[in-house]
């Protein structure tokens, strides 16, 4: 009996948390404070994802690149861009730029990238479950592919791997 109490009311917490995150995540209206370009950064410079959301391949979160990442070339104003120049005034000031994260799980899910993207775990590309950001010319603002229970499952599904509950749920 033991295993299908702690199921049950698993379930209970999770669909209360889960709808006050559903809610709060879904009428959210992101704005993002520099209107950055993966397109040119990616396709034009030739940077990998990696460079910059550095744990991508090796951590639980991949990151978003802050100051610390940018002034690596933006010390100084490269172009006359306006969002550039934002950007370089952050990075003398040392003020973090306060992105918002688009992509989140609520705190009931377990999600690891690493056991996804490294080679000798599920080897998955970014793009099946990030879309085509490398072609962007502005911020993400939203999620491109929605990340539902669903989704998760049907690749779980798809790869033999398990959907057990508490696999996802720790
Ligand atoms: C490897 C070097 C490199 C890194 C790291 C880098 N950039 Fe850039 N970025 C460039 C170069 C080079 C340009 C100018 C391209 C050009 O000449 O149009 C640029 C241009 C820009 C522009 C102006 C684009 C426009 O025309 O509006 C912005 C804004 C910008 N970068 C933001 C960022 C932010 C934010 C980060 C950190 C998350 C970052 N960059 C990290 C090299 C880099
Ligand atoms: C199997 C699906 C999947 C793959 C593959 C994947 N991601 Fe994610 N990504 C997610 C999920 C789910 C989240 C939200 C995680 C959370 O809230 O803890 C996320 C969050 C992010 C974030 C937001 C910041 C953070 O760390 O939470 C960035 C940036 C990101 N991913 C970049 C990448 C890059 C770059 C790659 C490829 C190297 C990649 N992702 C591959 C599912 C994926
Ligand atoms: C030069 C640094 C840089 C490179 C290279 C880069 N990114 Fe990003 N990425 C950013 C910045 C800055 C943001 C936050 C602003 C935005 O949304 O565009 C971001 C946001 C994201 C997000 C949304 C995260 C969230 O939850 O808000 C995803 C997903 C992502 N990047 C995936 C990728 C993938 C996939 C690649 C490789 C094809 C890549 N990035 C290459 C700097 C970079
Ligand atoms: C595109 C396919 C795909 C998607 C989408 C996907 N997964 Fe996975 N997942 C895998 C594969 C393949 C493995 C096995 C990796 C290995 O062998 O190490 C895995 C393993 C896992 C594991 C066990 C490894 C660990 O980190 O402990 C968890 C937990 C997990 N996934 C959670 C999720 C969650 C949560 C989501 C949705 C946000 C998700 N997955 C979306 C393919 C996927
Ligand atoms: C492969 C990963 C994965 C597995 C396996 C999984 N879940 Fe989920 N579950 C998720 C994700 C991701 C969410 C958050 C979805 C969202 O934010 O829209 C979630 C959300 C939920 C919620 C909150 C309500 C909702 O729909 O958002 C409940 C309840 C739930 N799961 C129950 C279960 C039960 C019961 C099982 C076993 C039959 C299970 N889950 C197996 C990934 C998983």
């Amino acid at each position: 009996m033991k295993p299908l109490w702690i199921a049950v009311s698993l379930m209970l917490v999770m669909v209360v948390a889960g709808a006050g995150v559903a809610i709060s995540v879904r009428s959210l209206r992101i704005s993002q404070p520099i209107s950055f370009s993966h397109r040119l950064h990616v396709e034009d410079l030739g940077s990998d994802c990696t460079d910059c959301h550095l744990y991508a391949e090796t951590g639980v979160r991949a990151t978003i690149p802050n100051i610390e990442v940018c002034s690596d070339c933006h010390l100084e104003a490269q172009t006359e861009s306006a969002e550039e120049a934002k950007l370089v005034q952050l990075i003398e000031a040392e003020e973090l730029i306060p992105w918002q994260k688009v992509y989140r799980v609520p705190d009931h899910v377990y999600f690891s990238h690493r056991r996804h993207t490294a080679a000798a775990a599920g080897g998955i590309d970014c793009e099946a479950c990030h879309g085509n950001v490398r072609d962007r010319e502005t911020p993400v603002v939203r999620q491109e592919i929605r990340i539902s229970m669903d989704f998760c499952m049907d690749c779980h599904d798809e790869s033999d791997t398990s959907n057990d509950c508490l696999l996802c749920h720790r």
